[in-house]
């Protein structure tokens, strides 16, 4: 993608901040804006263009494309699935506010392509729990599932009505030691080791046999891009892909920490997020997009860990 210059919407987010890094040293500093409401640019962003930016704001984000002569998005800006049953029309708001919008503006703007993320918040109780298939019954329970699950319709739409290439992935809980995560259900799975570096204890606030698909930031962010450049004609679902890399319980990361730090402990006490995880699928299928654009995840359980405790360690 040479030519392509991008804006980075929720730059400065737990997934933002990595993306905006592998997309600068792919395309070069100054062919990625990063932009966020925060004020505060992340420290990690430093190094190139960064705008304070509001991704309701329709007028400010078509003024930004136009002067800056995008030619793609990501917008990753939303409010997560803790969060959002906190502030359900808030949510909403935003995370479905802020997409229609772009998808309007893809289409005046003549946008190259757009790149929305969804999430396994979309999968509700009556889906199939374990190898969760790619089309498969949809009825999601939480605000942030039903806008992840009507923005990827929205795509679809858009795709079919007005040729827009729009794409996206239902990531599953994400993590990562480069920046923190913003208010899901997952968060605990970060959380956790850094707890095991400072105190050496955690309580989860999910339950020992809690099971749920996660995937390393690292594998995320390559993910993201495989699809991306993807040539379009390869993808046959104009819903977000499924993509898998591991499934652990709270008591299985434990374990694996306590490889490295042996008298590490962890107790629980779960909370309202354990109602949430309770419906979402344990493990994903994620055939489809191993088939369409040749993912394959390289991060497991053990190399995760390896990694998060001696990159946690190392930056103190
Ligand atoms: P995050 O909460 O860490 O970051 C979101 C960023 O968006 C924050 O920096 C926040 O300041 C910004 N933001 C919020 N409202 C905004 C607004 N109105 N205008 C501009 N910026 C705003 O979230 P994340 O984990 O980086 O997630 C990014 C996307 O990926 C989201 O759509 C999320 O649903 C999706 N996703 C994330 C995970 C995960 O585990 N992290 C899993 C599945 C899907
Ligand atoms: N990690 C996200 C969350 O827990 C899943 O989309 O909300």
């Amino acid at each position: 993608m040479p030519s392509e210059k991008i804006l980075i919407i929720g730059a400065g987010g737990q997934i933002g901040v990595e993306l905006v890094l592998a997309l600068r040293a792919a395309l070069g500093n100054n062919q990625v804006i990063a932009s966020d409401l925060k004020k505060e640019v992340h420290p990690l962003l430093a190094d190139g263009p960064y705008v304070t930016l509001d991704a309701t704001d329709g007028a400010a984000i078509t003024a930004l494309i136009q002067k800056e002569k995008i030619t793609q998005v990501y917008l990753l800006a939303a409010m997560l699935s803790a969060t959002g049953e906190k502030m359900p029309m808030k949510a909403w708001e935003v995370n479905m506010g802020s997409l229609l919008q772009l998808l309007e503006i893809g289409v005046q703007e003549k946008l190259n392509k757009i790149y929305w993320p969804s999430s396994i918040a979309v999968f509700g109780t009556t889906t199939p729990r374990v190898e969760t298939p790619q089309a498969t019954i949809i009825e999601p329970t939480t605000v942030y599932g039903i806008s992840k699950y009507a923005g990827e319709l929205w795509c679809q739409y858009y795709q079919k009505r007005y040729k827009l290439d729009v794409r996206g992935l239902r990531y599953p809980g994400l993590i990562s030691w480069k920046s923190a995560p913003g208010g899901g259900t997952t968060d605990y799975a970060v959380e956790i080791y850094h707890e095991a570096l400072k105190s050496g204890h955690y309580t989860s606030f999910l339950s020992e046999n809690t099971y749920l698909p996660m995937m390393f930031m690292d594998d995320a962010i390559r993910a993201t891009i495989e699809l991306m450049e993807a040539p379009a004609a390869q993808l046959s679902t104009g819903m977000a892909y499924n993509v898998g890399a591991m499934s652990f319980s709270p008591k299985e990361i434990a374990a694996a920490i306590q490889q490295h730090i042996p008298d590490f402990r962890i107790s629980y006490a779960p909370d309202f997020r354990q109602d949430i995880a309770n419906t979402w699928p344990q493990s994903i299928d994620d055939s489809t997009a191993r088939k369409d654009w040749n993912w394959k995840p390289e991060f497991d359980l053990n190399r995760m860990t390896e990694t998060m405790l001696y990159n946690l360690k190392k930056k103190g």
